[in-house]
């Protein structure tokens, strides 16, 4: 017999072995669980295209929360879907708003447990898009500096509810300067932000905007949201919101754009998230259904890949059971 010098699957043998020599390993710790809470509903109402998530009542939010916490897990994302939508999105900085409600209400319940918040427009417009519109003729513009203006407004909105992160996912220019030294100006200085540095126009947004009621009534988001074939611009907009005072960057779809998630952790070194968005959280539970592979172990091997492939934090619809699929 051949003599073999190296024989790697030595380090294959067990599952013991193999327990021994695992790089990269998940733990609760790991996700954020995005939650929906409406202004609309009493009780919970399922979402058609994503099977198991809910819009949540505010009266349950804060148990919803509770329950994640006990979990495991370290930290929420809340979404807001307002009674009404305007052309100024009103509701999205109100004190009264939606998401300044469910941050007060969980953390009157849960305050260990980390808050983040979406600032957006989108859910807030009766138009949909991400910021304040114009429309010429059959063109429509979508205004940064106005826009900006709003934003501001609604992160300062939701510090002041007790959020503990603002995640800006509207890409604005120079949107996490304006919120950074509006925060500061209001005395949140210890309020993060996490910034979604690179987001893609991307295909896989569907499920979502059914779940936040959000789909642009005209037009598309490509004048503000990036060109999924374009990676030195993602980093130049990584650089850009880490230079303007973002503390965590987050890249957004996340298994279509792994280069991008590695470039980002390799280059800057920040704290890293990426969302697994709706889009994909539908393909692995469609393909699941029809019997193509099992779920779990497809969104363990998800999950692990965008870990090891720099992820210090993962949004993901499945945190609630990866809470209890990762536990020893
Ligand atoms: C709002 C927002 C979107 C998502 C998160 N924040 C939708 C969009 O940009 O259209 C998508 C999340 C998901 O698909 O799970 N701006």
């Amino acid at each position: 017999m051949r003599k073999l010098v190296h024989r790697p699957r030595r380090l294959r043998r067990s599952e013991g072995v193999r327990n021994l020599v695992r790089e990269t390993k998940l733990t609760a710790h790991d996700f954020v669980l995005p939650l929906f809470v409406s202004e609309k509903i009493r009780e919970r109402q399922a979402i058609a295209s994503m099977p198991g998530v809910f819009q949540l009542a505010l009266a349950e939010v804060a148990d919803e929360a509770q329950r994640a916490h006990d979990l495991g897990l370290q930290a929420v994302l809340l979404f807001g879907i307002p009674r009404e939508k305007d052309e100024a999105a009103s509701g999205a900085s109100a004190e009264n708003g939606i998401v300044q409600q469910a941050v007060r209400a969980i953390k009157g319940k849960c305050p260990g447990l980390v808050v983040m918040t979406d600032v957006c427009l989108c859910e807030y417009m009766s138009h949909g898009h991400c910021g304040v519109t114009r429309v010429d003729g059959d063109h429509f513009h979508v205004l940064n500096d106005e826009s900006v203006e709003l934003l501001v407004k609604t992160a300062v909105s939701h510090a002041a509810a007790g959020a503990d992160f603002v995640a800006p996912s509207d890409m604005m220019d120079g949107r996490i300067g304006a919120i950074r030294e509006a925060l500061d100006a209001n005395g949140f200085q210890d309020t993060g932000i996490m910034s979604y540095a690179a987001k893609f126009a991307s295909a896989f947004y569907g499920p979502f905007r059914e779940a936040a009621e959000s789909p642009p009534q005209f037009g598309d988001r490509r004048s503000y949201q990036m060109d999924c074939a374009n990676a030195q611009e993602a980093l130049r907009e990584v650089a850009l919101d880490i230079e303007e005072g973002a503390d965590i960057v987050l890249v957004k779809p996340a298994l279509p754009y792994l280069d991008i998630l590695w470039r980002v952790r390799e280059r800057f070194g920040k704290p890293t998230a990426v969302y697994h968005v709706s889009g994909e959280f539908a393909m692995v539970k469609a393909g699941a259904e029809k019997g193509c592979f099992e779920e779990r172990a497809a969104v363990l091997e998800i999950m692990t890949s965008l870990k090891r492939g720099g992820a210090d934090l993962i949004v993901t619809y499945w945190a609630r059971e990866l809470a209890e699929w990762t536990r020893q």
